[in-house]
């Protein structure tokens, strides 16, 4: 029997939408003061060295603040990263004891943003401020709006996958005609089963890919066959890297490609091919050219005629404002028109999940290609599903889900993502299990896929057996010819320590420990570059960075790296305390990502007393064993 959801599933998720926007809301709103404002203001999260320019009265009698910000020659808006309708916190931090005033996004335009304060209008602080984004408002809006079209839907193709997806319909194929070309030849057997499955499938297929199985190589082959065969193909992702990563691939095929997304959130090498600059560098924009002159050759000349003498009568100026808003409206029109015409003419539109406002062509497009399908909540998945008539997921559920603020949402079923779901229902036929991986030496995969692929990994020939000693200008030290080493702290007197602010854990000996160890990797010839130190905990991010003197040496936290590799990874596992809690090192699916990202080289560091008390890690340490890896800490204490 398949799991059938109950009827009022899609209420369920629209009620789950709800819960978790408020969490998040709360969630963001206390943690203001933990993140450092650079870091907030480089996500777009923050905009500082706001002044209040001036107070009005919106549509129903509700405070509002004007806001602006003096320019420093940035090549883009301040507020580009803002949206009209977020969640926003004001502070006047030049006025001590100055309470945060809340409010929403009601109006940005270039130089300035105006807020719709939540309550009574307040006295305004003196001095700068700064705005904070609690929540962004437009991406639950759009989640809800596709839940509501796909509950109701009835003919439209999102009511056909809807049935499947919730297993009322069978799926169905079709066999290719003739044996596939392949347009990337190096393609492994279970990627072109995958490729050929997915194209067979008429209605959905999954690409189930652990780690640097090449999830998207298929993907990009997948949509190129398909454009051969004369789809239109939306490829999306729940975020802007991992469609940036996608497109990078895309952008060597030669296929007709368009990038949708304010240009500031794309890599800067990418950012030709969004929708803008192909709107910017049509043939036809001069006619867009010629109605923006014209409007300011028009507001030049009523400038000069209200200088002159005693401003104009309100005939004229109306007949002047009148004139140059139908000029602006005309070119903005024109501007769509160019954006809908280049996006009916791509082979392929890439945008993520969130950034789907409306229809994107007038009928749906032929393939929905999701990557990193099992980073993407059920709700935030149907928005580009609503736009499809068949979808193909690449993804791992057995790497790190969402973030999700609610533990209640998550609970109540936010925490499944569709890609479990779906891996549940569909028959064998329409999915695929990639093997063959082409980042970690053998010995680094294989505790990953002994817990969690039933064994299933395969390490390329290429990888196989690479060792950072292998590499150029690299020293043959014991060390670095090593793939993996267990360094035990216990018995070392590393203890973990609980850091108030932060809310996190850390612990120094284990920081220093692996600085060290850093410092010897760079000592024989492996660059910084290459070197990369990941920890569960922020607080030890936090005090690692603090300790380390080379900026040049990634230090970051195992959620921030998913999707990404380096030659040398040390991973710091940080909890050591007399009771043996590992609190949430117990989601194993962290360790899987982080024991993941090293090509070469896997130094773990971590306390056997506390941590074998829990089975997963005890077996790492077995595994350890086995391998001639299981080092104690002393022999790098002197
Ligand atoms: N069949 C293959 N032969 C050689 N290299 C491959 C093959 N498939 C993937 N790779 C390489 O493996 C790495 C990971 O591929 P990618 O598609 O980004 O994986 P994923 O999306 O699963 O993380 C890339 O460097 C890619 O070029
Ligand atoms: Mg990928």
């Amino acid at each position: 029997m398949k799991p059938t959801p109950p009827p009022d599933y899609f209420e369920n998720l629209l009620d789950l939408i709800e819960i978790e926007r408020d969490a998040e809301r709360a969630e963001n709103e206390r943690k203001l003061d933990l993140m450092p404002v650079q870091m907030r203001e480089t996500l777009g999260k923050t905009v500082t060295r706001l002044v209040l320019a001036r107070e009005d009265f919106g549509v129903g009698g509700h405070p509002l603040w004007i806001l602006s910000r003096p320019s420093h020659g940035e090549e883009y808006s301040p507020f580009q990263a803002l949206n009209q309708g977020d969640l926003v916190a004001l502070s006047f931090n030049d006025t001590p004891g100055a309470p945060r005033v809340k409010g929403t996004l009601y109006d940005i335009d270039e130089f300035e943003i105006t807020v719709a304060l939540d309550g009574s209008p307040e006295t305004p602080p003196k001095g700068r401020c700064q705005l904070d984004v609690l929540g962004s408002e437009a991406t639950y809006k759009r989640m809800k709006k596709a839940l509501v079209n796909v509950q109701k839907a009835e003919k439209k193709s999102v009511a056909h996958l809807r049935d499947i997806f919730m297993g009322k319909k069978e799926v169905s194929f079709e066999a290719l005609e003739e044996p596939l070309s392949y347009q990337n030849n190096k393609l492994n057997k279970y990627q072109k089963q995958a490729v050929e499955k997915a194209l067979e499938a008429k209605d959905v297929a999954l690409v189930h890919g652990p780690p640097g199985t090449g999830k998207t190589t298929v993907l990009v082959e997948i949509i190129r066959q398909s454009v051969v065969r004369g789809a239109r193909v939306l490829a999306s992702a729940p975020s802007n890297i991992a469609v940036d990563n996608l497109l990078e691939k895309l952008l060597d095929t030669g296929l007709r490609v368009v990038r949708m997304g304010h240009p500031a959130r794309i890599l800067d090498s990418l950012r030709h091919a969004t929708l803008s600059a192909q709107v910017a560098e049509h043939y036809d924009q001069s006619s867009i050219r010629e109605l923006d002159q014209e409007r300011e050759r028009l507001l030049k000349q009523r400038a000069r005629a209200e200088s002159r003498g005693r401003g104009l009568a309100w005939e004229e100026r109306h007949s002047y404002q009148t004139a140059v808003q139908k000029l602006w409206q005309a070119a903005r029109d024109r501007e769509y028109a160019l954006g809908r015409e280049i996006l009916a003419q791509a082979d392929v539109v890439l945008v993520t999940h969130g950034g789907i406002a409306k229809p994107i062509l007038k009928k749906p497009f032929d393939l929905l290609i999701m990557d990193e399908a099992s980073q993407a909540t059920e709700p935030l998945s149907w928005v580009p599903i609503t736009q499809t008539k068949k979808v193909v997921f690449a993804g791992d559920p057995l790497q790190l889900p969402p973030t999700i603020y609610s533990d209640d949402a998550k609970k109540r079923g936010l925490g499944t993502t569709l890609f479990e779901r779906l891996q549940k229902i569909l028959p064998e036929k329409a999915q695929t299990l990639l093997r063959i991986q082409y980042r970690m030496h053998e010995t680094i995969m294989g505790f990953s896929s002994q817990q969690f692929y039933k064994g299933a990994l395969e390490a390329d020939a290429s990888v196989r057996a690479h060792t950072a000693s292998d590499l150029p200008h690299v020293k043959d030290a014991p060390l670095l010819k090593e793939p993996l080493v267990y360094i035990d702290t216990a018995g070392s007197g590393y203890e973990e320590r609980w850091n108030d602010l932060l809310e996190s854990r850390e612990n120094e000996g284990e920081a220093r420990l692996a600085l060290q160890l850093s410092g010897e990797l760079r000592e024989n010839g492996l660059p910084a570059k290459s070197i990369g130190i990941l920890t569960p905990y922020v607080a030890q991010v936090r005090l690692l960075k603090s300790l380390s003197k080379d900026r040049t040496l990634e230090i970051g936290s195992i959620d921030g790296f998913q999707g990404r590799e380096k030659e040398a990874i040390l991973l710091s596992l940080v909890r050591s305390n007399p009771q043996g809690e590992v609190g949430f090192l117990e989601d194993i699916r962290r360790m899987n990502v982080a024991m993941t990202r090293a090509r070469r080289l896997l130094i773990v560091i971590g306390d056997s007393a506390t941590l074998s008390r829990h089975p997963f890690y005890l077996q790492f340490i077995e595994y350890a064993e086995k391998h001639k890896a299981h080092r104690s800490a002393w022999e790098w204490i002197s």
